[in-house]
């Protein structure tokens, strides 16, 4: 395998990393950091990700190589872990792409080294072994990873630097906080939420998250906040949400980094959220 220095690394192998990892490396070196040795070395045997052949660098966090930027695609209770070994490759920056509120983690553990939190509505799920990509989507990251731009321009996917990352991010959030736990709960497509019996509770949702991410500097009122909602409800109405993938598939869901951090901010801003209090203990039931 080759060695030596990478301009990009994607840290997590999943469903996401991998896609953006094939895309890549149609174009480029990309190195892909796995959760261990043995994965990476199962890993460089071959994948299918979009129904073709993908062979990835796949190296462990230990023998991890020199990286110039980084990309963090594991999920939100992964993300030290994932921001250590990202670090220890000696970057120029680091930038998650993942769902939630990381950005602080993040930074922390990156301390001194350029790191930020991005989003990308690109999206893909694991299918057994393979990786199926579910759609071209905009990634948009913070201002001072517009070389990660170039490169993921480069691999054909749709991406820039947003001078305004974090209004981007708390926009992201609500979609999340509302369409996520709810999907979660009732087992039901993203779609179904907007009909009745779902329905009230989506609104119940968006009506106390806005208020929330207003003070943190979104700049939205309650009709824009439920049509942003709505909409991206009706796009991806035929969608499994990753909170619903994941309690079906018995994983641990990212209830924290979505609703959790909302509930602090809501603390934070001495706002009530007691739905967003009520699905959290749901979804927490529900991971068992
Ligand atoms: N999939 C999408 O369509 C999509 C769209 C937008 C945003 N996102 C966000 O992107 C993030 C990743 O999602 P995903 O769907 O790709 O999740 P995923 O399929 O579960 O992939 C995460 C991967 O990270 C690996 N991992 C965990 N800890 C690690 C570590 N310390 N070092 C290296 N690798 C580690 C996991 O390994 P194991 O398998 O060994 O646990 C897993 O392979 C999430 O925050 C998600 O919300 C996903």
């Amino acid at each position: 395998m080759t060695a030596g220095r990478y301009p990009l690394a994607i840290v997590g192998a999943g469903a996401l990393g991998l896609h953006f990892a094939a895309r890549l490396a149609k174009v480029g070196r990309v190195a892909v950091i796995a959760r261990s040795g043995e994965r990476a070395a199962d890993l460089r045997k071959g994948v299918t990700v979009g129904g073709e052949r993908f062979v990835p660098e796949a190296f462990g966090p230990d023998d991890a190589p020199g990286a110039d930027w980084l990309i963090v695609l594991v999920k939100t209770g992964d993300t030290r872990d994932a921001a250590l070994a990202a670090r220890a490759m000696a970057p120029r920056g680091v930038v998650s792409l993942q769902n939630g509120l990381v950005d602080e983690v993040l930074r922390e553990a990156c301390a001194g080294v350029l790191a930020g939190q991005g989003i990308t509505t690109e999206g893909a799920f694991r299918d057994g072994s393979a990786v199926q990509p579910s759609g071209a989507g905009d990634t948009l990251l913070p201002p001072g990873f517009e070389p990660v731009a170039e490169l993921l321009v480069a691999a054909g996917l749709r991406a820039r630097v947003e001078p305004d990352i974090a209004a981007a991010r708390l926009a992201k959030l609500l979609v999340n906080v509302a369409i996520n736990p709810l999907a979660a709960i009732f087992r039901v497509r993203n779609g179904e939420l907007l009909a009745p019996p779902h329905r009230a509770l989506l609104d119940a949702l968006v009506a106390e998250a806005w208020p929330v991410l207003r003070a943190e500097g979104l700049l939205l009122d309650e009709a824009a906040a439920r049509a942003r909602v709505e909409a991206v409800a009706t796009a991806t109405g035929a969608n499994r949400a990753s909170m619903l993938q994941d309690v079906l598939a018995g994983r641990k869901t990212e209830i924290d980094a979505i609703t959790g951090v909302l509930l602090a901010l809501a603390v934070r801003h001495g706002l009530p959220a007691p739905t967003h209090q009520a699905v959290f203990t749901l979804v927490k039931r529900l991971e068992g």
